[in-house]
Parts: structure tokens; C-alpha cells; sequence
């Protein structure tokens, strides 16, 4: 109340600025509070969690509301993962995603969600040449996207890479199984390690990510069987999507989750929301009311009292103003 009195007498412009701070001390108290709730994880404490059978939650962001909502729902991990590229930017996969996306969009999810662990997809191309092009294309994602890990796809034939990444200080999850980076090899978008030699190859390179230094590894559509014997032969959590229920974690893309208007939609997905339907409703009722004049109403305006509108009235009749 008091506030309230104080501000009545601010010039509009010091009224926006004290707006503007109390907000800003608001969304803070939020965070605190969120953060205080639960813990940011660390690549320690995701390795504990598959000690005690804690399953581990990720889910993708790509924005500050969607990181700011995840966050605050509690997921471990959140995942700026290049699948943007598909359900943000519009492309038929993450190959045309380019280092500036991920850049970019990591930014925003790093402001939404300062209290969860984020992890940041090296994009196509960017971690494939030497090890110095890999590093200095990893330490730009880590610096300007400010993220705490970053997700290479691939097993032991980006090992190197995995490697200088580690040796540079930056925590590397792995991605194997389906690697949409090369859904063009793969000949789309496939179970992989369904043969006792794609199942064995998939073994050999999660053990040698384990051995380089990943952290986890995300286990995109292998059978289930599949994963949990790759699971149990890990001391580092797995993280499966579509990939069943004894992975040590799971991910999904917030879009997916969300039925928020995406462009396919994987068997593996369970749809918690259909905000994409809702979404469309608001806005068909928004232009409907723009349309008929039902929006504005008087009170979406701001006012001025009559005293002040006079003289301008006496003003507009001088200059023969047709109104
Ligand atoms: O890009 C992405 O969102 C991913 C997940 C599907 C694991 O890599």
C-alpha cells in the first residue's frame, strides 16, 4: 500500500524504472526460492543419482520461458539440444543448425534457468575437423552460451575430440544410437543396434566415451534390452529417448512433450499437454475479437481526465480539425 502511495506522485519514466526493478527483484526472490527447492546438479552428483537408482529428468529448452518453466518444474537437466533446428527454426533436421543458433539460443536458456545444469549440442560439422577447431568452437559455446557441459554425437571415432574436450576442462555427454546429425548416413530415422553387431558396437562406444572422460550418454532409440545391458555395463548414467524403461535417466524435446505444433511426432513420446491446440484457440478468439471490436475495451487503454483533454479540444477546433 505504502508503495503504491509513494509511486502515485513518479514521473512516467521513473514509474517504468521502479516497475522494472520491483519486477526484477520478484523474478529474483522466484529463482531463489526455486533454487533453494532443489539443488543444480553437477556431473558429480548425476553419477551419484545412478549409484542410489535416482532416475535422472532432462528435457530440451530453447528459449528463456521454456528454460524458466523447466527449471521450475524441476528438471535435472535441461538439454539446449540442435532438435531447435526442427521444432524452433523449421528444418527437416539439425544438419543445416549452425555454431551462431546454438550460441544464440543456449543465451536464453542460460538467463531462464541460472539454477539448472545445461547442457549445449555441439552442431553439425563443428567438432569433426581437428582438435583445435574443436576446441575453439567448444569453448565459444561454453563462454558466450554459458552452459555448464556440451553433448557430441558419436562413439569411437570422435574420441579425439572427446578427449581435448576433457582435457580443456569441459564436461562431454555422449549421444549414440540414432544420431540425427547423421540422419542422411543412417537412411533416416531408425531403430539402431537391433543386430548382435550394431548391439556390440554400441557397447564399444559407450564403454570408450566412458573411458575418454563423457559423463553420460544419451542412448537415442536402441531396444530396450539393448540399453539396459548397456546400462548395466556403465558406472556413468545412461540417458535413454525412445530407447525404454532401464536407462538411468530420460529425455524428451519440450515441443514433444508439449504437443506444442510439431513437426513429427516419434511413437516414444508420451504427450503430457496440447498446448499447440490451446495456443491456436487463444489466438482464433484474440482475432475474432480484434475483428468485432471486442479488443480493446475501454480498460486495455490508458486514460486522461477531461480538465487535461479540454484545452486540447479548444486546439484541434482552432486548426479546424475535422474530427
Ligand atoms: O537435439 C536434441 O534434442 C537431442 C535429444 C533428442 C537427445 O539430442
Amino acid at each position: 500500500m505504502r508503495i503504491l502511495v509513494c509511486t502515485w506522485n513518479l514521473k512516467p519514466s521513473c514509474l517504468r524504472f521502479f516497475s522494472y526493478a520491483v519486477v526484477s527483484v520478484l523474478h529474483k526472490m522466484e529463482d531463489d526460492r526455486m533454487s533453494e527447492k532443489q539443488k543444480k546438479a553437477t556431473t558429480s552428483t548425476l553419477k551419484k543419482m545412478k549409484g542410489s537408482g535416482q532416475p535422472i529428468a532432462m528435457i530440451t529448452a530453447y528459449d528463456y520461458p521454456s528454460a524458466k518453466l523447466a527449471g521450475q518444474a524441476g528438471a535435472d537437466i535441461i538439454l539446449v539440444g540442435d532438435s531447435l533446428g526442427m521444432v524452433v527454426l523449421g528444418y527437416d533436421s539439425t544438419v543445416p543448425v549452425t555454431l551462431d543458433d546454438m550460441v544464440h539460443h543456449s543465451k536464453a536458456v542460460s538467463r531462464g534457468a541460472p539454477g539448472t545444469f545445461i547442457v549445449a549440442d555441439m552442431p553439425f560439422a563443428t567438432y569433426h575437423g581437428s582438435t583445435d577447431r574443436t576446441i575453439l568452437n567448444a569453448a565459444r559455446l561454453m563462454q558466450e552460451g554459458r552452459v555448464q557441459a556440451l553433448k557430441l554425437e558419436g562413439g569411437q571415432e570422435i574420441i579425439d575430440q572427446v578427449q581435448s574436450c576433457i582435457r580443456a576442462g569441459i564436461p562431454v555427454m555422449g549421444h549414440i544410437g540414432l544420431t540425427p546429425q547423421s540422419v542422411l548416413q543412417l537412411g533416416g530415422w531408425k531403430v539402431q543396434g537391433k543386430s548382435p553387431e550394431q548391439a556390440r558396437k554400441l557397447l564399444d562406444d559407450a564403454r570408450a566415451l566412458e573411458r575418454a572422460g563423457a559423463f553420460a550418454i544419451v542412448l537415442e532409440m536402441v531396444p530396450e534390452e539393448v540399453a539396459e545391458m548397456i546400462s548395466s555395463h556403465l558406472s556413468i548414467p545412461t540417458i535413454g529417448i525412445g530407447s525404454g524403461r532401464f536407462c538411468d535417466g530420460q529425455v524428451l524435446v519440450y515441443h514433444d512433450v508439449l504437443s506444442y505444433a510439431t513437426p513429427i511426432q516419434p511413437s516414444f513420446v508420451k504427450h503430457y499437454a496440447n498446448i499447440g491446440d490451446e495456443i491456436r484457440v487463444a489466438i482464433e478468439q484474440y482475432v475474432n475479437d480484434v475483428k468485432t471490436r471486442q479488443f480493446p475495451e475501454e480498460r486495455h487503454a490508458p486514460h486522461i481526465d477531461a480538465t487535461t483533454l479540454d484545452p486540447m479540444r479548444d486546439v484541434s477546433d482552432k486548426q479546424g480539425d475535422p474530427r
